[in-house]
C-alpha cells in the first residue's frame, strides 16, 4: 500500500489505472478508522482493480465551534488497518494541498441540507459537496463508497452527482454497529464509561419509533415515544429526532415508500447521530 499526500502523486496513479482500463473504487472518510470504514473498503475492494481511500479531515465542513481541532487522527494506525483490508493507496493531503487558494467558487447544498444535521450545522454539507466533488474530480473513481450511517449525507451527494452529472457510481453500505447495537463512530471515543453505556440508547429508541410507525403509521407518537426513551434512559439532549420521507427528506404522507427515521443526541459533549431507514413498499 502506498501513501499519497499530494495532488502530483495521485494524478500519476490515477492517469495509470485510467490508461490500463483498471476501475477505481474511492473510499472517502476522514480517518480513525473503525469497523464501518472498513466494511467501506472491503465492498470497494471486492468491486474494483484499485482502491483509494481518502482520509482527510475535512475543516470546511466544521462549523466554527465544532471538533475540527481535536477530532481525532492517527495516521500509523490507518495504514496498518486500511492495508489489511486490501487498500491499494491512502490519499491523505494537507489542507494546503487540498485548499491552496481562498475565495474562490463554492458548491452550496440544497433544500435536503435545511433539515437534520442540515439545520443544526449550517454549511456543514456544502463543506462535504466540496470536498467530494474535488475527490471525485482528483480519483475518478468508478465506484465510491458511502455509508448510510450518514443518512442525509448520502442523500444530498446522491443529489449532486445526479445534477452535475458526475461520472461515478454510488454504492451505499449499512450501517456497522457495536455488539449492544450502537453505531460505529470516530467519534465514541470521547465518551466517558457511562456515556458509552447509555449511547445504545439512541439505537433502541428508534427501534421502538419504527414498531410503532408500523403498527399505527403515527409519526407524531413514534416521535413522542423514542423522546421518552432517551429522556428516560441517557443524560443525553435531543438535538433533533425526525421522521422524513427518503431520500427526498420531506414529510411522510400515504405516498411516502422510503422511511427515514432519524436522531442526533448530544451524549454530554459528544453529538451522536444514528438512524434507520423502513421501506413500505
Ligand atoms: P467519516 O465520518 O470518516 O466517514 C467516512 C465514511 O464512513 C462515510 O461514508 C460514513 O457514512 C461511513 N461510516 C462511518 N461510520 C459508519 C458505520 N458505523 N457504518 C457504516 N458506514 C460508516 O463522512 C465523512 O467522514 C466525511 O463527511 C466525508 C464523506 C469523508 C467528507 O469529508
Amino acid at each position: 500500500m502506498m501513501i499519497l499526500s499530494t495532488i502530483a502523486e495521485l494524478r500519476k496513479v490515477v492517469v495509470k489505472a485510467k490508461s490500463s482500463g483498471q476501475s477505481i473504487g474511492l473510499v472517502p472518510t476522514m480517518g480513525y478508522l473503525h469497523e464501518g470504514h472498513l466494511t467501506l473498503a472491503k465492498n470497494a475492494r471486492e468491486e474494483n482493480d484499485v482502491v483509494v481511500m481518502s482520509i482527510f479531515v475535512n475543516p470546511t465542513q466544521f462549523g466554527p465551534n465544532e471538533d475540527f481541532e481535536s477530532y481525532p487522527r492517527d495516521l500509523e494506525r490507518d495504514k496498518k488497518l486500511a492495508a489489511s483490508v486490501g487498500v491499494d493507496y491512502i490519499f491523505a493531503p494537507s489542507v494546503e494541498e487540498m485548499y491552496p487558494h481562498d475565495g474562490g467558487i463554492y458548491i452550496r447544498a440544497g433544500r435536503q441540507a435545511q433539515t437534520l444535521c442540515g439545520a443544526s450545522r449550517p454549511s456543514h454539507f456544502d463543506g462535504v459537496l466540496q470536498v467530494v466533488a474535488k475527490l471525485f474530480n482528483l480519483v475518478q473513481p468508478d465506484r465510491a463508497y458511502f455509508g448510510q450511517k450518514d443518512a442525509q449525507q448520502v442523500a444530498i451527494i446522491q443529489t449532486m452527482v445526479r445534477d452535475y452529472n458526475f461520472p461515478v457510481e454510488l454504492r451505499v453500505v449499512p450501517v456497522v454497529r457495536e455488539e449492544d447495537g450502537l453505531a460505529k463512530s470516530s467519534r465514541n471515543v470521547y465518551l466517558s464509561s457511562i456515556e458509552r453505556m447509555q449511547a445504545p440508547v439512541i439505537q433502541q429508541a428508534l427501534q421502538i419509533a419504527k414498531l410503532e410507525l408500523m403498527d399505527s403509521g403515527d409519526v407524531d407518537k413514534a416521535l413522542s415515544q423514542a423522546t421518552k426513551i432517551i429522556e428516560h434512559n441517557t443524560a443525553g439532549k435531543i438535538d433533533y429526532l425526525s421522521i422524513l420521507t427518503y431520500p427526498d427528506l420531506k414529510e411522510v404522507d400515504e405516498k411516502s415508500d422510503q422511511i427515514l427515521l432519524a436522531a442526533a443526541v448530544y451524549i454530554g459533549k459528544t453529538r451522536l447521530i444514528d438512524n434507520l431507514i423502513l421501506s413500505l413498499k
